[in-house]
């Protein structure tokens, strides 16, 4: 949409941008070569200027993450890209990587020398294999032009860079069960602490970061950290890509500042909820982990970690579920829970058995042959997992189904006393 500043998406409507070619004329690498003549630490300052935050869900602040790094240390160092991108709505990386991956090399040259790592990977989504081609092909274009290798751009500076296809398990997302994976073992998280930052990929120290998230970097670097952090609103600064779905005449990924109100990105973007705005349900904000707001919430609430925070939900990945009021919320909900009873990888007993308890109970609800005592045992069962499993997917497991019953209660009610949806 005109107006709206672009800066992981500047380049995606023109033709051919993932080549070298393409990528070069619309300035690509100038940011690493201004960087490489930097020191890593004022890299660091500039991104910490910047205010960005993690764009993979967590939303910690990226530059603090890379101050983490013991930089005197004897040990490597590796930078990862999270390309796993496997939360349910999300698909936001995917166009980065399909339209301009030579941003996203550049962001971890960038990266890489400002936490002195030489050797780099990109774990991309199994699925993803088209774009894993794109990536591949731009990185050997990338070694051919001399931007990576021993002497990334003439300088005396190393950084090498693998792509590493994962075999489409959602909890390798998770970094520490990513960095399991691209050692060569099963993909199960593990206890943090130690975080990557210290014991990390090979037990050495790792910063590991999201495609978008790097992908900022240039631009960043390019026009400094205070012009980053002057876009959005305070403690969410930048552009987010919010990946919008569901029942919007619209549906497609939209970059915007950050703190943009989601009835703004709805209607004006996304071409408005199907039937208008009155036919709003709920939105599920930020994938499908995040808790759903009802319609009241939509019309106030904005798109930044503060805003979804004080509504009760959170910004996630950015991923923007639109409900319309033919949606049975159960039914949708249950259908998630399905997903994280698959997609646990059973090494915590709350997750591996509370993930399949909901899910049972969910789909029992949903059929309409629920107890009166489910929702209260959805509750504990949730509270349960919450905060006592090793990884986050037990807590993103419970988080919709608690959220679905706070927002929805008179649903879950319904469909007990009457064996029915109240919906249609
Ligand atoms: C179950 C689970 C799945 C995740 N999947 C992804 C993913 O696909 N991509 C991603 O960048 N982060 C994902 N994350 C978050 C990562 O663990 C990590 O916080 C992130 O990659 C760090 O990058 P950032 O700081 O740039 O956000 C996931 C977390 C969990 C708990
Ligand atoms: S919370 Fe679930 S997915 Fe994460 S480590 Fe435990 S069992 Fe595995």
């Amino acid at each position: 949409m005109s107006g709206a500043i672009q800066i992981v998406y500047k380049n995606i409507h023109v033709a051919n941008s993932h080549t070298l070619a393409v990528a070069l004329e619309n300035g690509a690498y100038q940011a690493a070569a201004k960087a490489l003549d930097m020191k890593g630490e004022e890299i660091i300052e500039e991104v910490k200027k910047s205010g960005i935050r993690g764009r993979g869900g967590a939303g910690f602040p990226a530059g603090l993450k890379w101050s983490f790094i013991p930089r005197s240390d004897p040990r490597p160092k590796y930078l990862v890209c999270n390309a796993d991108e496997g939360e349910p709505g999300t698909c936001k990386d995917r166009d980065i990587i399909r339209y301009d991956p030579h941003m996203l090399i550049e962001g971890m040259i960038i990266a890489g020398y400002a936490v002195g790592a030489k050797q780099g990977y990109i774990y991309i989504r199994g699925e993803f294999v088209r774009e894993a081609q794109i990536l591949q092909q731009a990185v050997e274009d990338a070694y051919q032009a001399g931007y990576l290798g021993d002497n990334c751009l003439g300088r005396e500076v190393c950084f090498h860079l693998a792509v590493h296809r994962g075999a489409g398990a959602y909890v390798c997302g998770e970094e520490t069960g990513l960095i399991e994976s691209l050692e060569g073992k099963k993909g199960q998280p593990r206890l943090k602490p130690p975080f990557p930052a210290n014991i990390g990929l090979y037990d050495c120290p790792t910063v590991i970061n999201n495609v978008e998230t790097l992908s900022s970097v240039p631009a960043i670097i390019n026009n400094g950290g205070e012009w980053y952090g002057k876009l959005g609103v305070a403690k969410s600064s930048g552009t987010k890509v919010f990946c919008v779905s569901g029942h919007v005449n619209r549906p497609g990924n939209y970059e915007v500042e950050m703190g943009l109100p989601l009835k703004t990105l709805i209607q004006q973007y996304a071409g408005d909820v199907r039937g208008g705005w009155d036919n709003l349900k709920g939105v599920i904000p930020g994938g499908s982990s995040t808790p759903v707001l009802t319609k009241a919430q939509c019309e106030t609430v904005t798109m930044d970690y503060d805003g979804l925070a004080k509504a009760g939900s959170m910004l996630g990945a950015g991923s923007v579920i639109v409900l319309d009021r033919s949606v049975d919320i159960v039914k949708a909900i249950a259908r998630l829970s399905r997903f994280y009873r698959h997609e646990s990888c059973g090494q915590c007993t709350p997750c591996r058995e509370g993930t399949g308890w909901i899910a049972q109970v969910m789909d029992r609800l949903a059929r309409g042959q629920g107890r009166k005592e489910d929702i209260a045992l959805l509750e504990d069962i949730c509270a349960n997992i919450s905060g006592k499993t090793i990884c986050a997917l037990g807590d993103a497991a419970a988080m919709p189904v608690l959220g679905a019953i706070k927002a929805f209660r008179e649903e879950f009610e319904y469909l007990v006393e009457h064996g029915r949806s109240m919906v249609g």
